[in-house]
């Protein structure tokens, strides 16, 4: 699935979110990544959360399962390492890493709990995490992204050429916990300070932690 959408994903991205993607990302790069980190992008996609890592000084690998979405991250940035693997299981040894960053890549996985223990694995000691994820809001707003959301995007989906993946997103975005649960569950695969913070009326949840001690 994410092979074909892979030629349309940065299109959709700019579209749904009116450009505000590049700056989330840049924003939870910013809270994680310090100049010379070794930063793990898992579920990287075409490397905008890698470019945005980079920018800030870190030396980045971007790790995806799908061979499509690698080509374009590649073509993006050379200077980054392009790794062909799967989130549960990261080819990396224990403690490769200084940041881990994901964006908009741990409500895909089947094992949501086995990720974040994954992604602690391979931080060291001292090792911070940054996770930028679609939630769902409360409050006034949600009526209008019920709207967008379950009538508006899959639409796009629809007409635009490879884009049917997306008709599959609310139903992605419902079973996801919210974000004082990804929290909690951030808490208990070995983070500490875990905090959330939300963009565009509560729609995006970036949450970061530190590797407990
Ligand atoms: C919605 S895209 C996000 C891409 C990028 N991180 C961004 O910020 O735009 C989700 C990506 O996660 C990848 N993915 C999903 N499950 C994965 C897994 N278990 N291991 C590795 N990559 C995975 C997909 O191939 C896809 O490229």
């Amino acid at each position: 699935m994410f092979d074909r959408i892979a030629p349309v994903y940065d299109a959709m991205n700019r579209v749904m979110t009116a450009g505000l993607d590049l700056r989330w990302r840049r924003i939870a790069a910013e809270s994680v990544v310090r100049p010379g980190d070794r930063v793990l992008d898992a579920c990287c996609g075409t490397g905008d959360f890698a470019v945005a890592a980079r920018r800030l000084g870190g030396t980045v690998t971007g790790l995806d399962f799908s061979p499509r979405m690698l080509e374009r991250a590649r073509r993006k940035l050379p200077q980054a390492t392009w790794v062909e693997g799967d989130l549960l299981q990261l080819p990396f040894d224990a403690g490769s890493f200084d940041t881990a960053t994901v964006g908009f890549g741990v409500r895909n996985v089947a094992d949501l709990e086995r990720s974040l223990a994954e992604l602690r694995r391979v931080l060291g000691q001292e090792g911070r995490v940054a996770i930028l994820e679609i939630t769902q809001p409360r409050g006034l707003l949600a009526p209008f992204y019920r709207l967008w959301f379950d009538r508006i995007v899959p639409l796009l989906g629809k007409v635009l050429k490879g884009g049917e993946a997306y008709t599959y997103l609310p139903a992605s975005v419902r079973r996801f916990p919210g974000p004082d649960e990804l929290a909690d569950l951030l808490r208990g695969a070995g983070f500490a300070d875990v905090q959330y913070r939300t963009f565009a009326g509560g729609i995006v949840a970036l949450h970061i932690g530190r590797v407990a001690s």
